[in-house]
């Protein structure tokens, strides 16, 4: 959007759907939620993830869009119109973390256009016990990665240059469900594997006893990354509102469709690696290693492999553009003098700056410790489990306490022009009273692997 007087607003109440729904839907829920799952329990993170999602997420998820709304400017604009300068450092806290999450979020979007590229060659026809070999040969290298990194974040910043409207709603439009098309034909196969019932098992049925205070902040932490939550970017997006939209009808709406598009690549995801005796823990390379072996059991597994990376590649763009257009409009109304192009490209190559070494932590610095995690961990923990969190606090607090009921409610109700009173007042009493006591539980057990990192053991 461009720096003018006048915001531009979202065309319609589907225009903000699709666009915060595209920005919300990418990596995070096609890759980052299936190996969350394998790695915290399988189904008990599901069921923890979805209590979460509606306890927290959505009510966070609406504070953000309000705050926007109200506020109409960038983040840290937003929070100082609200509540004065006291919590503008949030607004920081979320452009630096969003541009940290942008960082690796490119470099997974190298591996893409790598998979891309060799999806009618070499994937065509893989044998799946060569999968993990092709994927870490690949990741591994120094300099492959982080050509994919540059070209991706390329790609963000021509996208981001060429504004919201034109860019991102217009394409929402034929990819998303593009998208949920694939997902749902690729489920059909997955679950129909030879040894798939074990998977869908472990990824259906809960073992309440794997639930612990790491794997709740896990859950949370996927939320918030998953819906743009705690990232201050959903500010944004609201801060384009009209004031007539019916901002909790959306706001729901935009949490389901997150929620079944993650839940889908589970379901696709998870019973395929037990089928090809893929550990689910393995964490980012589940996606990768897993979906090669999932396209060879299908006719034109080639096309296969290139429509799902294609859509995926799509999808994952959507949302680098939402997390620079974080740091661009900060940038652009701070610095009048600075373009939007300008400022763009100076996103585009910190985010590379910071991108290199996570590329690297997968090849010749894994061995690499800083405050005893590798580097991707680190910058993976910080976001998710703290700075997320910790935002999405202060914002329960802002919302809950400080704004306070009234104006709350006044906002969301569009000066009490919607009638679902119950539902706001339940949404209140969430923000207000429930969301502070776990997220600050939340923190503290994010902030546990930085100070044993930090003090040992
Ligand atoms: N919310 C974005 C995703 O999940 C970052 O991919």
């Amino acid at each position: 959007m461009d720096n003018k007087k006048t915001r531009e607003q979202w065309s319609g109440r589907l225009g903000f759907v699709l666009a915060t729904a595209g920005s919300a839907v990418g990596l995070g829920n096609i890759m980052k939620f299936p190996w969350m799952t394998g790695q915290n329990g399988g189904a008990a993170f599901l069921f923890v993830y979805i209590v979460v999602m509606l306890i927290i997420g959505i009510g966070m998820l609406l504070c953000d869009f309000l705050i926007g709304r109200n506020g109409k400017a960038n983040a840290v604009e937003s929070y100082r119109k609200l509540v004065g300068n006291k919590f503008t450092w949030m607004g920081y806290l979320g452009i630096f973390s969003a541009m940290l999450a942008l960082s690796y979020y490119a470099v997974f979007g190298g591996w893409m256009l790598h998979y891309i590229i060799n999806s009618f060659t070499t994937l065509a026809h893989i044998d799946p016990a060569e999968v993990g070999g092709f994927f870490g040969g690949f990741v591994s290298q120094v300099w492959g990665p982080i050509i994919g990194t540059l070209v991706f974040l390329v790609m963000t910043v021509v996208i981001v240059c060429g504004g919201v409207k034109n860019g991102i709603e217009k394409a929402s439009k034929i990819m998303m469900p593009a998208l949920i098309v694939i997902l749902i034909i690729l489920i059909f196969r997955a679950v129909t594997l030879p040894g798939a019932a074990e998977g869908i098992t472990y990824y259906l049925k809960p073992d309440l006893s794997k639930i612990t205070l790491p794997v709740i902040a896990a859950a949370v932490g996927q939320c918030f990354f998953s819906l743009n939550v705690g990232t201050t970017g959903m500010v944004n997006y609201g801060s384009y509102l009209r004031e007539d939209e019916d901002v909790m009808k959306s706001t729901i709406q935009v949490a389901f469709t997150d929620f079944a598009i993650a839940f889908f690549a589970g379901l696709i995801i998870i019973p395929s690696a037990f089928a090809f005796s893929i550990d689910v823990g393995s964490g980012p390379s589940l996606l990768f290693v897993t979906m090669p072996s999932l396209f060879a059991q299908l006719p034109a597994g080639g096309f296969f492999c290139f429509l799902f990376f294609v859509l995926l590649l799509f999808a994952s763009l959507t949302s680098s553009v939402s997390i620079l257009e974080i740091f661009v409009p900060y940038v652009t109304e701070t610095f009048p003098k600075v373009s939007r192009t300008k400022a763009s490209i100076l996103g585009g190559v910190i985010c590379l700056l910071l991108g290199i070494p996570v590329s690297l932590s997968f090849g010749m610095w894994g061995d690499v410790r800083i405050l005893g995690q590798d580097i991707f961990s680190l910058y993976d923990n910080f976001i998710c489990i703290f700075a997320y969190p910790l935002i999405a606090l202060c914002t329960a607090v802002i919302v809950g306490w400080i704004w306070g009921k009234e104006n709350a409610i006044d906002a969301v109700s569009n000066h009490g022009a919607l009638g679902h009173k119950r539902i706001y007042d339940v949404w209140f009493f969430l923000v207000r009273f429930v969301c502070p006591v776990l997220l600050l539980v939340v923190v503290i057990t994010g902030l546990v692997p930085f100070l044993q990192g930090l003090f040992g053991g």
